[in-house]
């Protein structure tokens, strides 16, 4: 699907008008055919891929701690097509789809302040980080995965480990790695991987079911590895791309 803000960005450079702030703006509609997905958490991830999906389509409500400061009522702006913001169990409450863009030590709390999540699609991108003498590991209290933990706390969800290996460049235009993309998937259920899915392939990305929520500790341990690459390396930064044979 070719993107409406940047289709828009076009058209306005061509013809010299600026119509993308009318199209971008609250009153600018999503596209019904596709679900609402709840951001829990307005910092980098969040606003990245809550931009990034308001363009492509999805109705946008941010879940925050402060959903009425300046800063998130910036964001809801930026974002457009009718995106709000909402505490964190109100937000949960109108989407099935919900995005925990939070970092790993706030997630017991938050998850256990967002009420009943039976039925809903938890999608995962947390990387829990510690870096001890120039070593990228997991912290002390991650000895499994945030994937698989996060689903002990939420039974009755459907934790979808995803997005976490990207970088966030990547999440905002994926053709900056200049080749195709993986995002691997790790859950029980596969229809919510299915549903995962077809959101990545939206983005322009390339979706990889790997398998049951326990594989998310291998899927932690690519982000670690892109992190320290990108630590020790930098400008350079590596993007995974997996092939099936
Ligand atoms: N940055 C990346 O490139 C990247 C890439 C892949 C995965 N990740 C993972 O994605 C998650 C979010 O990363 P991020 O870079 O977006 O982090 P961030 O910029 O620090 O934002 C985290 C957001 O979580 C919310 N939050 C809720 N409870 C919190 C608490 N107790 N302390 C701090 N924040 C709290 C805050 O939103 P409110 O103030 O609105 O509540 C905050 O803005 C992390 O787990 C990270 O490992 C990051």
């Amino acid at each position: 699907m070719i993107e409406r803000r940047s289709t828009l960005a076009l058209l306005a450079a061509a013809t010299g008008t600026s119509i993308l702030p009318s199209i971008k703006g609250q009153a600018a509609e999503t596209d019904s055919s596709k679900p609402a997905i709840a951001i829990i958490g307005t910092g980098k991830v969040g606003s990245t891929l809550g931009k990034r999906w308001a363009d492509l389509g999805y109705k946008i409500i941010y879940g925050s701690r402060t959903p009425d400061t300046n800063r998130v009522k910036t964001l809801t702006k930026a974002t457009g097509y009718r995106a709000s913001a909402e505490i964190n169990e109100a937000a949960a409450k109108k989407a099935e789809l919900l995005l925990l863009a939070i970092p790993w030590n706030a997630a017991e709390d938050v998850i256990n302040g967002m009420g009943d999540l039976t039925g809903k699609i938890l999608m995962d991108p947390i990387n829990g980080l510690k870096v001890r003498d120039g070593r990228f590991e997991a912290p002390p209290d991650l000895e499994t995965s945030s994937g698989e933990i996060i689903q002990e706390w939420a039974k009755g969800a459907h934790v979808v480990k995803a997005f976490n290996t990207l970088s966030r460049d990547i999440m905002a235009d994926p053709t900056a790695g200049g080749g195709p993309i993986t995002v691997p998937l790790a859950g029980e259920s596969p229809t919510a991987k299915k549903r995962v899915g077809s959101i990545t392939v939206d983005m322009g990305l390339v979706p990889m079911d790997m398998g049951a929520i326990y594989l998310s500790r291998y899927l932690e341990g690519m982000a670690r590895l892109r992190i320290a690459f990108r630590a020790k390396k930098k400008p350079a930064a590596i993007e995974f791309y997996l092939q099936t044979r």
